[in-house]
């Protein structure tokens, strides 16, 4: 054969690769099939790259593993694994209640999107009892999608006790568990029948990879959402997916730092004079504690607080005095974020008064103390414009 041919087949992988911890990262949007059949066998849909290859496969495996479920689809994103679980599984004429306190994207998706393919959507309050919940929702509901804790303002709801009530009534539930990261809360494990997960956070772990998973115990429910991967031909690559897979690794070590950093910083905050309250649903005390206590084994490293009221300036200048902290509006790293949550409390349906200036932080993995003292130099330049 002449040289363009042998130059397009030669240097083929072998046959047995030799064996890594971590899994080959295929590249590849053909696959080569074993025989003519196989070419259009319905069955799979491993017949082209987008599904089927190596580091994505060990990572939906070890994320099935992770939250206890049969299936997991995985999403470019965390936004599009809500999405895209809403777009798997509701159609027109349905109804979606959803929580107040929802990632405000979700909210935009719904809003925008769903409503225009004839889903109606309801924002329900997060205090709501879950007998009230369930038992108004017409008989159009569904889907119920929960965050709890809220990202923002950390409300906790009882899932389980929902996800139960809602069974009874032919209603699916899902989660947007990113705080419990499929390892401080098992929704699977409580009932709920879907567990959505920004990965881009604590998965991830490293601020520089974007990915979603939906996990669902029902094959049948399984099979719907990777479907619906399918039909939106929707696919994430195999750094992507080997980057997550190293995350996952190291995943409960750095929940563990993170977290208790947290509580530490959490615990000086709320000694602190220009400090409201706290909202860290594992401190006893704060709102929704017991559930927390019921249903979680940890606490990740982010959590809310309150600022005495004071004028914006106040505040401004206490996020400009933090030189450790950074100020952006991911969560999830290795690195402490800071931000002011008040601006994204507009949109809600059902608003609460906090009585100051809502602040959210991440906890990284940095020295505590020097967190606590960076902290300090913020409320110093706050207190100075609080009058
Ligand atoms: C609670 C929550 N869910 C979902 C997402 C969406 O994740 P992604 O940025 O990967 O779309 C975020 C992102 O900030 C989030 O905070």
């Amino acid at each position: 054969m002449s040289d363009e041919t042998r130059l397009i087949h030669a240097g083929k992988v072998a046959g047995a690769l030799v064996k890594t911890v971590g899994p080959p990262i295929q590249k590849g949007s053909t696959v080569l099939l074993p025989n003519a059949e196989a070419l259009y066998d319905d069955a799979n849909y491993l017949t082209y790259g987008r599904a089927g290859l190596s580091a994505q496969t060990c990572l939906q495996d070890a994320l099935a593993v992770l939250e206890g479920a049969v299936g997991v689809s995985l999403y470019p994103s965390g936004i599009a694994a809500i999405s895209g679980a809403m777009m798997a599984l509701l159609k027109a004429g349905d109804e979606i209640l959803v929580v107040d306190n929802v990632y405000k994207p979700v909210r935009r998706f719904c809003d925008n999107v769903l409503k225009r393919f004839g889903v109606e959507v309801t924002y329900f309050d997060p205090a709501v009892s879950p007998e009230t919940l369930v038992g108004t929702a017409s008989d159009n509901v569904r889907m119920i999608l929960m965050e709890s804790p809220g990202s923002l303002s950390f409300e906790m709801q009882d899932t389980p006790r929902i996800a139960a009530l809602a069974r009874e009534r032919g209603i699916l539930t899902a989660i947007d568990n990113t705080w419990g990261a499929g390892l401080l809360f098992k929704p699977l494990a409580h009932g709920i029948d879907l567990s959505i997960q920004a990965l881009t956070k604590y998965v991830g772990g490293h601020s520089d990879v974007f990915m979603g998973s939906a996990a669902a115990r029902d094959p049948a429910l399984v099979r719907r959402l990777a479907d619906g991967v399918h039909h939106m031909g929707w696919a994430v690559s195999g750094e992507d997916a080997y980057a997550m897979l190293r995350g996952l690794r190291t995943l409960p070590l750095r929940m563990e730092k993170q977290g208790a950093n947290g509580l530490k910083i959490a615990l000086w905050l709320r000694e602190q004079p220009e400090v409201a309250r706290l909202l860290h649903p594992a401190l006893p005390g704060c709102p929704g504690h017991e559930l927390w206590a019921r249903d979680f084994s940890g606490a990740c490293g982010l959590f809310g607080f309150v600022l005495k009221p004071a004028p914006e300036a106040a505040v401004n200048a206490f996020l400009d005095a933090l030189k450790v902290f950074g100020l952006g509006f991911s969560w999830g790293g290795f690195e402490s974020l800071a931000i002011v949550c008040d601006p994204q409390l507009k949109v809600r349906r059902h608003p609460r008064d906090y009585g100051g200036p809502l602040m959210r932080l991440h906890v990284g993995l940095e020295d505590p103390d020097d967190l606590i003292a960076d902290l300090r130099r913020g409320l110093d330049a706050y207190a100075r414009l609080a009058g």
